[in-house]
């Protein structure tokens, strides 16, 4: 790899195609919509997408992009509603993403299921919501199911996906406790009897959104000043990426992530 893969949205493209395009991408932790009428919306790999829960109890992954003319439907990172109201021209659309109508001057002529928002092939996994542009990709395998939920922390990474990955794989050397990678965008970690689930949300080549979940343990001060400093070694690490410092292959785990990159840009 070359420092513009990490730095350039080129790169990106290329991932966005051969690699997020072709794998089940994890979306949020179930619990993080109990109720009905809860949902967050994020980009992943250039996706953006909202997970909803409907009253019915279902979840639905939708994409987040009206089929008035394309623009996001929600703008928020999660909230709680009845329907999804755009905010550009008012086209509305229940939980499930079915087109209930819009103000007169912009209502399309005839209904038509074109007019609903697009739901994506999703799963829950061990209490993790996945989505994939490739259904007949292989699925992912957490294992037993997780403790009980005990929170969130999220951290916006001013930095490549691939950066994140790295420092994450890389610090895992340095710890005892049962790991395991799910290529492409998600670690599960297993101290004792909890488990922390990190999962990477590359928003943009230079912006990664870093969720950890913690299930069988709560959500304290010192995670969130140990997810800090996660945060500013990745920036650091990024700037270093950008200046031309390339990444060794320290591990097993570095290299077959190093590997999977390569082959994605080979067959791009
Ligand atoms: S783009 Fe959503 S209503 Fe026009």
């Amino acid at each position: 790899m070359k420092s513009e893969d990490y730095a350039q949205g080129d790169a990106f493209q290329t991932e966005k195609r051969s690699i997020f395009s072709t794998g089940w991408l994890p979306a949020c932790a179930e619990a993080q919509i109990p109720k009905a009428g809860d949902f967050v919306s994020l980009t992943v790999g250039g996706w953006s997408v909202i997970v909803t829960r409907d009253p019915a109890g279902a979840i639905t992954v939708l994409r987040n992009m009206c089929r008035h003319q394309a623009m996001p439907v929600v703008g928020v990172p999660a909230g709680n509603c009845e329907t999804f109201r755009c905010r550009f021209h008012g086209w509305t659309f229940d939980l499930t993403g079915k087109f209930l109508g819009a103000p007169p001057p912009v209502a399309p002529r005839e209904a038509s299921a074109n007019h609903n928002l697009i739901a994506l092939p999703m799963l829950i996994e061990a209490g993790i919501v996945f989505f994939s542009l490739d259904s007949l990709a292989t699925k992912p395998a957490l294992g037993s199911a997780m403790p009980a939920y005990g929170g969130t922390i999220v951290s916006e990474i001013a930095a490549n996906w691939k950066v994140v990955v790295e420092q994450l794989l890389e610090e895992q050397t340095l710890r005892p406790e049962t790991f395991s990678w799910h290529s492409p965008l998600l670690a599960l970690r297993r101290p004792g009897s909890t488990a922390i689930v990190e999962q990477i949300a590359p928003h943009t080549f230079l912006r990664t959104r870093l969720f950890a979940h913690f299930f069988g343990d709560e959500v304290d001060d010192q995670k969130r000043t140990d997810a800090e400093a996660f945060k500013a070694r990745c920036e650091v690490l990024q700037a270093s990426r950008a200046a031309g410092v390339m990444p060794t292959d320290d591990s097993a785990l570095l290299s077959a992530f190093h590997k999977r990159i390569e082959t994605a840009y080979a067959q791009a």
